[in-house]
């Protein structure tokens, strides 16, 4: 029991030790939640919504900039890379109400298959949201219907945000234009 009692105190002042000493060097501090204003206990929110790239015409939204290496075909495109600013839309058609852009960098990243390493930054325009960014990163597995994509964070609204995406493709021609849909679940904070 002594012994118990020791090896418990011991490792208390061993964590004290560290936390204080870390403190010292002004290095790292505690902070309380109230200071960053973080009020409300947070909550999940689900987002909808649609954006629509065109890849032709003068003004394209969505453009390759990088093409992929000679030895790898359009089954994987290992290489390409491309960069997005497109709008957002509350619905599937584009003339619905705009809520927001999106701009994105998506990298062709497998050699067997075509998927893409997609980072999007979702700017939203929308009423309390305006100026809040919701950022997505992660795997764009192509070949399936409904694809699962990390939120890694945010701004404004979205500080230390987390969630998911899912991602739907509606229409996609890669001669002319395409629809996805996105439903993104995120914790919020603020
Ligand atoms: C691409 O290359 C792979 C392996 O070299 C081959 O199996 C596949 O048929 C090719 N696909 C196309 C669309 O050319
Ligand atoms: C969003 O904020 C910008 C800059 O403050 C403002 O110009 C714009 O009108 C706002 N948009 C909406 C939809 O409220
Ligand atoms: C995923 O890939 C598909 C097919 O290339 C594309 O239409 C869609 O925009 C991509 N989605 C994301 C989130 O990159």
């Amino acid at each position: 029991m002594a012994t118990q009692f020791f090896i418990v105190s011991l490792l208390i002042s061993c964590l004290l030790l560290t936390t204080i000493n870390a403190e010292e060097t002004g290095f790292i501090g505690s902070l309380d939640r109230n200071t960053l204003g973080i009020k409300k206990k947070d909550k999940i929110s689900h987002f909808r919504f649609f954006f629509h790239e065109t890849f032709s015409g003068s003004d394209p939204t969505t453009v390759f900039v990088v093409p992929s290496l000679p030895q790898y075909n359009s089954s994987s495109s290992f290489g390409a890379i491309g960069v997005m600013d497109n709008t957002l839309t509350v619905g599937p058609e584009p003339t619905s109400k705009v809520v927001g852009r999106v701009e994105a960098l998506a990298a062709a990243a497998s050699k067997t298959e075509f998927n893409l390493l997609i980072f999007f930054n979702f700017i939203l325009t929308e009423g309390k949201y305006n100026g809040s960014t919701i950022t997505v990163l992660g795997r764009n597995r192509t070949n399936l219907k409904v694809r699962e994509i990390p939120v890694v964070g945010g701004t404004g609204k979205f500080r230390f945000a987390t969630g998911y995406a899912e991602t739907n493709t509606i229409f996609f021609d890669p001669q002319t234009r395409s629809t996805i849909e996105y439903n993104i679940y995120v914790s919020q904070h603020y």
